[in-house]
C-alpha cells in the first residue's frame, strides 16, 4: 500500500475528546521504549512524525495521526514504565483502558513486543486482558535488527508457545525493525485489510 499523506491531528488524555470516530483506527501499545512511536514513523516513512526517545516514558497521551485521509494510527503511552508516581501510573492505565474499551472506531490494536526478550509477564497479562475485553489485536515484535534472525525466531517461538497455554487461536504477528524497515509491507497490508472491514 502506498502512503500518500500522514499528518499529526491531536493529543488527548480523554478518549471522548479524540477526533470523531468516523474513520477506522489502529492503536499501538506495548511496554515503554519498545518502539511504538518509531514503528509508526517507519510505516509512514516520516522519521519525526511521532516523537521518539532513548528514554522510556516519552509518549504520555493519546496521539492521532491521519493517514491517506482514510484512517488513523494512534500512538499510546507505554506500560511498565518504572519512573512515574503511582498516581500517574493509575491515571495512564485508566486513560488507556477507557480508550481501548470505548473507542468505537478502533478496529485493531498492535501490541508491540521487544523481540530481544524472553516472554515478559506484563506483556502476557496485557494480551490476556485484551482477550477478556474482546478487543482485536495483532502482535509486532520490534527491534529485529538488534540481533540475529535465529535469536529473533527463538524468542518469537517462545512467546507464541507461552500464549498457546491460554489461547486456542494465536494472533497474527509480524517481525519488524524501525531501523531497516523489515515488516513494513506486511503490517501495512494488515492495516489496509483490517480497516476495510470498518463500517460507520
Ligand atoms: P514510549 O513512548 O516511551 O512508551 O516509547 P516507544 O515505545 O514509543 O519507543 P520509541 O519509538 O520512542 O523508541 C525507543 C527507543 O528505541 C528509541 O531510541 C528508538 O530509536 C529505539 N528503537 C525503536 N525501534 C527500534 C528498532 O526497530 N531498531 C532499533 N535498533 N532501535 C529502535
Ligand atoms: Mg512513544
Amino acid at each position: 500500500m502506498k502512503i500518500s499523506s500522514a499528518e499529526f491531528i491531536t493529543s488527548n488524555t480523554d478518549y471522548k475528546k479524540c477526533p470523531a470516530p468516523v474513520i477506522p483506527e489502529l492503536a499501538f501499545i506495548g511496554r515503554s521504549n519498545v518502539g511504538k512511536s518509531s514503528l509508526i514513523n517507519m510505516l509512514v516513512n516520516k522519521k519525526k512524525l511521532a516523537k521518539t526517545s532513548n528514554n522510556p516514558g516519552k509518549t504520555q497521551t493519546i496521539n492521532h495521526f491521519k493517514i491517506n485521509d482514510k484512517w488513523y494510527l494512534v500512538d499510546l503511552p507505554g506500560y511498565g514504565f518504572a519512573k512515574i508516581s503511582q498516581a500517574k501510573r493509575t491515571e495512564w492505565q485508566q486513560m488507556i483502558y477507557d480508550y481501548l474499551k470505548f473507542r468505537k472506531n478502533l478496529v485493531s490494536v498492535f501490541v508491540l513486543i521487544d523481540s530481544r526478550l524472553d516472554p515478559q509477564k506484563n506483556d502476557l497479562d496485557f494480551i490476556n486482558q485484551l482477550g477478556e475485553d474482546q478487543i482485536p489485536f495483532g502482535l509486532a515484535f520490534t527491534k529485529a535488527d538488534k540481533q540475529t534472525k535465529n535469536k529473533t525466531h527463538r524468542n518469537v517461538s517462545a512467546f507464541m508457545k507461552k500464549l498457546s497455554e491460554s489461547w486456542e487461536t494465536l494472533p497474527t504477528y509480524f517481525i519488524s525493525s524501525a531501523e531497516t524497515g523489515e515488516g513494513r509491507e506486511d503490517v501495512l497490508n494488515y492495516i489496509e485489510a483490517t480497516c476495510a472491514e470498518f463500517k460507520v
